[in-house]
């Protein structure tokens, strides 16, 4: 960022393209060319984060009312997000270890008129299960001939656990069906707000869309990303944080083991920042998020998953925090209030 700012101070100060800095296209349409994806920069825009693609690709592909297909569980935000534009949510099953259940996709879309679904097929958030390749050809081709549109939210494609990063839906898309959304926020630090979209048969609607919405991103942000992806080899920051996050989490899956109590359920992961965790019966994880809070531990219960009040007894927990005695700490302060609340006992030590 001093760089750019100290080299171009008049860029860095004046708006930038509603698009995004073609520089930053370019890099990042070179990373879809780099995972078998031909996607041109012309068909990129730079938007705040995913969320923010994820709610410009439903208002240019939907009206109010529209019914859009989500997983259960989701991330909250999509939630969140088709619940503010008024659409109706239909929901399909995200499996532990499978990803989505696309057995009942043809049923489901032959008995609900969807307009578009938003999905998350690398490592969903909370489960961080993977759709297998077979699965997303199949999801894409029933999706095309019932006429979805895919909004697919690759955030956590590079994070494979098993350093293997897995294919995109847009890959079999033929028929321009599938607007896929990335973001820096996993990869490198939330707090930039830099994320795309490429915008298939969609893009000149997004680039309006988002002009209307903010006039464009920010430059310096933009810039300064585009130097940082020609400076340094991103990669290798990859492969070290993937190795990173499957370290966490296996430091989590063992705490719980330790600490928690012995009908705890896990999920094990392949790839994402999350662990999804089912506590024992009757255990209300909102009871369990207010306790954790006054020892001033964050965890997410699971209701904010679900557009329908499920998961009350599962809890998801941040692989994204670099171990250490603190946490050590915490989870085992987290395994006492979880055995409190089903009245269970605490593993001993
Ligand atoms: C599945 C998913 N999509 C989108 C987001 C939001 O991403 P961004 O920070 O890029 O807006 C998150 C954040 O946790 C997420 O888990």
């Amino acid at each position: 960022m001093s760089r750019c700012l100290r080299r171009a101070p008049a860029a860095v100060f004046d708006y930038a393209p509603a698009q995004g800095h073609l520089a930053l296209r370019r890099l990042i349409a070179q990373r879809y060319a780099q995972v078998g994806v031909p996607v041109s920069p012309e068909e990129i825009v730079i938007t705040a984060g995913a969320m923010e693609a994820i709610n410009l690709a439903l208002r240019v592909t939907t009206s109010p009312g529209d019914v859009v297909l989500v997983e259960t569980p989701t991330y909250h935000g999509i939630l969140q997000t088709v619940a503010a534009l008024h659409l109706k949510v239909l929901e399909i099953p995200n499996l532990p270890g499978r990803g989505i259940d696309v057995a009942r996709l043809d049923h489901l879309l032959e008995q609900n008129a969807v307009r578009a679904a938003v999905l998350v097929p690398n490592f969903n958030n909370p489960l961080g299960s993977l759709t297998s390749d077979a699965d997303k050809q199949t999801l894409v081709s029933s999706c095309a001939r019932h006429g979805v549109i895919i909004i697919e939210d690759d955030i956590y494609g590079e994070l494979a656990w098993s350093g293997q990063r897995p294919s995109l839906l847009r890959r079999w898309d033929t028929r321009g069906i599938v607007i896929s959304c990335g973001s820096f926020s996993k990869m490198l630090a939330p707090g930039l707000r830099l994320g795309w979209l490429a915008g298939s048969l969609w893009t000149d609607a997004l680039v309006r869309a988002k002009f209307f919405s903010t006039m464009g991103g920010t430059s310096l942000t933009q810039l300064a990303m585009s130097d940082y992806l020609q400076r340094h080899d991103l990669e290798r920051h990859l492969r070290r944080l993937r190795r990173t996050l499957a370290d966490n989490g296996q430091r989590l899956l063992e705490a719980i083991a330790r600490y928690w109590p012995v009908d705890t359920r896990v999920c094990e992961p392949q790839g994402g920042m999350s662990l999804w965790a089912q506590l024992t019966e009757s255990g209300d994880s909102r009871t369990l998020f207010k306790a954790a809070l006054a020892k001033g531990i964050r965890i997410s219960p699971g209701v904010l998953f679900s557009s329908r009040g499920d998961y009350v007894d599962y809890v998801r927990l941040s692989c994204g925090l670099v171990w250490d005695v603190r946490l050590d700490r915490a989870m085992k302060e987290l395994g006492t209030l979880v055995a409190r609340l089903g009245g269970s006992k605490v593993k001993a030590p």
